[in-house]
C-alpha cells in the first residue's frame, strides 16, 4: 500500500488533509519509518497523492490486511459494499456449545446464510449457525433453521456446553438449557455442602424439572455429598440427556411429571434438598412438591415474579413455610417482572 513519509510532528496536519481529501484509509494505521524514527508513514488510498501533500515522498510497503474484530467485518468479503453499509445487521448472537444461535429481524433473513458464513469465519470452533425463531412449548424448546454448517460438519443441533468446567451434553431445539443461571448452580452446591455438613452426612436430593443435569452435574462429582438422587423431566428428550449426563450409582432417572410424584409412597418424606425450577410456574407447583421433602428439609427454587406480585408471592411462601423464606431478586426477566430464587425450610 501506498504510504507517505512525514515528519513526525507534521503527522497530524497530514492526516487531516488526507481526510478532508477522502484519501485516508477507513481504519488507517500510522507506523514508524523503521530507518528513522523521526519520520512516520502514512497510507493514502490513491494512486497517487493528493496534490497538498504531494511533496512527501511515496513508499510502497507490503501490509497484511487488518484483521477482521467481528463478523461484520467479513460481510464485506461476502457482500458488495454498498450491501454491507445500507443494511442493519444484528448485533448479539449466543454460544451454545459448538453453535451459534442468533435472532434476525425480517429485513436480515435473505442474508441469514451469508451471516452463518461470516460467523463461522470469525469463530473458528463453531460448526453451525442457526437462526433462533423463539421458544415453543410447555417443554422451552427453541425453533431453529440452519443458516450456515461448516463444510463436512454434521448440521446437528445435538452439542457439547461446558459450564462450571462440567461436560454436558444438550440440545436447544430439543431440550431446555441456559447458561445465564450458571452462577445459581454455584449456590445450589454451596447450599447442598452447607446442609450436608450440618447434617453430618450425604443428601437425599431431588430435582423433577433437572433438564438436561445442569444443577446436578456439580453435586455428583462431589465427594460424600450425594447419598441418594432424583432426577426426572417431563421431556423426554431430556431424561435421555440426563442418562448421558448424569452418571451416579444413586441415581434414579424418569420420565414424569413433577406434580404426580407426591403420590409415590417410597418418595414422601424422602429428601433432603429440593430443586424447583420451573420459573413460570414454580409457585403453583410448590404445593404438591412439598410431600416429598423431609420436616427441616430445603427447598430452592426459581420464580418468575411480576413487581406487583412480589408482596402476594412473599406472604404465599410464608403460609406454606413460616416465616424463614428467604425470596431474593436475581436479575431481570421483563420491564416488569424479575427471577426471583426462595428457599426455606419444610417445618419440622
Ligand atoms: C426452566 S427448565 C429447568 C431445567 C434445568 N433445571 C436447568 O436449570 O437447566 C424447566 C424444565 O422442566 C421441565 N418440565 C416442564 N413441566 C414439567 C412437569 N410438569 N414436570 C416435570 N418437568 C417439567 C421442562 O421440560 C424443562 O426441562
Amino acid at each position: 500500500m501506498l504510504h507517505l513519509r512525514v515528519p513526525s510532528q507534521e503527522t497530524q496536519h497530514v492526516l487531516l488533509l488526507l481526510k478532508a481529501e477522502s484519501a485516508l484509509p477507513e481504519r488507517a494505521r500510522v507506523r514508524v519509518d523503521s530507518s528513522d524514527a523521526n519520520y512516520r508513514l502514512i497510507p493514502f488510498t490513491q494512486d497517487s497523492p493528493p496534490k497538498k501533500v504531494a511533496h512527501y515522498p511515496v513508499l510502497d510497503i507490503a501490509i497484511e490486511p487488518p484483521a477482521a474484530r467481528n463478523y461484520r467485518d467479513h460481510l464485506r468479503e461476502l457482500l458488495p459494499a454498498n450491501i454491507v453499509e445500507a443494511t442493519e445487521w444484528p448485533t448479539r448472537h449466543e454460544f451454545v456449545g459448538d453453535l451459534i444461535l442468533m435472532k434476525l429481524e425480517e429485513h436480515q433473513r435473505p442474508f441469514g446464510n451469508t451471516i452463518g458464513k461470516a460467523l463461522l469465519l470469525q469463530n473458528a470452533r463453531t460448526r453451525a449457525v442457526f437462526e433462533d425463531r423463539g421458544v415453543i412449548g410447555t417443554f422451552r424448546v427453541r425453533d431453529l433453521k440452519l443458516l450456515a454448517v461448516r463444510d463436512d460438519e454434521s448440521d446437528s443441533t445435538r452439542t457439547k456446553i461446558i459450564e462450571g468446567g462440567h461436560h454436558l451434553w444438550t440440545d436447544p431445539a430439543t431440550v431446555y438449557y441456559s447458561s445465564r443461571l450458571s452462577h445459581e448452580r454455584e449456590g445450589t452446591l454451596a447450599c447442598a455442602k452447607n446442609l450436608s455438613q450440618e447434617l453430618g452426612r450425604p443428601l437425599s436430593i431431588c430435582d423433577p424439572y433437572a433438564g438436561v443435569g445442569p444443577s446436578l452435574r456439580p453435586l455428583i462429582v462431589e465427594p460424600n455429598l450425594v447419598a441418594e438422587l432424583f432426577a426426572g423431566d417431563l421431556n423426554p428428550a431430556a431424561v435421555e440427556f440426563l442418562r448421558e449426563n448424569i452418571i451416579h450409582p444413586a441415581a434414579t432417572i424418569e420420565c414424569a411429571d413433577a406434580r404426580e410424584l407426591k403420590h409415590r409412597p417410597e418418595m414422601l418424606e424422602n429428601y433432603d434438598l429440593l430443586l424447583v425450577n420451573i420459573p413460570h410456574d414454580s409457585l403453583q407447583h410448590l404445593s404438591h412438591l412439598l410431600p416429598l421433602l423431609r420436616p427441616n428439609g430445603v427447598v430452592r427454587g426459581w420464580a418468575i415474579i411480576e413487581d406487583e406480585d412480589f408482596d402476594n408471592s412473599m406472604q404465599h411462601l410464608h403460609s406454606m413455610f413460616g416465616e424463614g423464606v428467604n425470596l431474593e431478586i436475581r436479575r431481570s426477566y421483563s420491564a416488569t417482572a424479575n427471577l426471583c430464587r426462595f428457599e426455606t425450610r419444610k417445618k419440622p
